[in-house]
């Protein structure tokens, strides 16, 4: 297949003594070609049939492309945010997942099931957060304050991972670091800055960050969408908190991409302006039939560059690539066996978490107090 390459800048950070500081770096993502009609449904055909003689099951985020949600869902798979994904992936009987999303997704499946096969589309569709956040340089972070309780996004390598104490999503963020405040844990806190700014505020946790960020939420604009506010006077405001201050500080509803999703279902409002990737619109639209969503602003006179509301990475994924790889068993996510173990202790404290929390149960008593072993 013919491929564009597409230059990305990302923020490469680096700490010192005061937290970070941030150089502009370089990246790269594939763009996929996409198919015509009758390509589209021979690709989908072929992928249902392969599923089931490999005994597969497809995962997929909500912002890779609509086909690849649609046919997750359709094959008996999951189209979900990263929490849930994972969840899925643990507990599913199938021996071959189908990650469609980005590495770190892949990643965290492998090291929940080491004895699946986990496949993913393309291996080279990473993510700003990820990148960086080298595990080197974090190590040292993490090694100059030793008296912090390391929480760290899920959005990183299975290497940050194994160095981390607590492991969050954006949709259980909140509940764990408020917890881990109760019990009175200082936080050292990776990589996104603005989601732990946005933590920072709504707990009053005392937080140590690292200075990462996503390229796609950091570009969402306050003026411009001040403006579109204007234009759509009844609209309500819907963000993902991986994006800067000012646009959060905008919100009628502040949350992760289910948590998005969530709000626009509950909120008596006819419009939506949505600042997260544009790939959660066709779950939007789809879901809510009788309301109108609009990109929020990335661009204009305050945009230091242009942007699209769109994931380069996520945008690697193809229904081409799906059917390659469980044809072949080609792009097999491989850990270090020997982290594993120490990758895995996070995210299962997340999940047994998260399990806690939605049970009803008290889930701050799975957080220690601080001293405690
Ligand atoms: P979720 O954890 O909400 O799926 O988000 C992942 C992500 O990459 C957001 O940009
Ligand atoms: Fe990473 Fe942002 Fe892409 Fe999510 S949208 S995978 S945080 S770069």
């Amino acid at each position: 297949m013919n491929m564009a390459m597409k230059e990305v800048d990302y923020e490469h950070p680096r700490a010192d003594a005061s937290g970070s500081v941030c150089a502009t770096k370089h990246a790269w993502a594939r763009v996929p070609q996409e198919p015509g009609p009758s390509e589209r449904a021979a690709l989908k055909e072929k992928i249902r049939h392969l599923l089931k003689e490999k005994n597969a099951v497809m995962v997929s985020h909500y912002y890779v492309h609509p086909d690849l949600q649609d046919l997750a869902e359709q094959t008996g798979g999951l189209v979900s945010d990263s929490l849930e994904m994972a969840r899925f992936g643990r507990d599913h009987s199938a021996r071959t997942l189908v990650v469609s999303g980005v590495r770190f997704m892949g990643e965290t499946a492998k090291i929940l099931s080491p004895e699946k096969r986990v496949l993913m589309p393309d291996l080279d569709a990473t993510c700003s957060l990820d990148l960086g956040c080298p595990v080197g340089e974090f190590s040292a972070f993490c090694d100059a304050h030793p008296d912090r309780t390391v929480v760290v996004y899920a959005n990183t390598s299975a290497a940050v991972k194994a160095r981390s104490d607590w492991l969050v999503t954006s949709s259980c963020a909140l509940d764990i670091v408020k917890a881990l405040k109760d019990k009175g844990h200082k936080i050292l806190w990776a990589p996104d800055r603005h989601l732990g700014a946005y933590i920072q505020r709504e707990t009053g946790a005392d937080m140590l960050m690292w200075n990462g960020a996503c390229i796609v939420h950091n570009e969402f604009k306050a003026i411009e969408l001040q403006s579109l506010m204007q234009q759509h006077p009844g609209a309500k405001v819907l963000v993902h908190p991986e994006s800067p201050a000012e646009v959060v500080m905008l919100a009628d509803a502040v949350g992760s991409t289910s948590g998005i999703l969530k709000a626009a279902h509950e909120m008596d409002a006819k419009v939506f302006i949505v600042a997260t990737d544009n790939g959660m619109m066709h779950k939007l639209r789809t879901l809510n039939p009788g309301k109108l969503f609009l990109e929020a602003p990335t661009s204009g006179n305050s945009a230091t560059c242009k942007s699209c509301a769109h994931c380069p990475w996520m945008a690697m994924n193809s229904l081409a690539d799906v059917a390659r790889v469980l044809e072949s068993g080609a792009n097999e996510v491989q850990v270090d066996s020997a982290i594993i173990p120490r990758a895995r202790l996070p995210i299962d404290r997340m999940l047994a978490f998260t399990s806690a929390l939605k049970g009803g149960h008290d889930a701050g008593s799975l957080v220690p107090n601080i001293g405690a072993a």
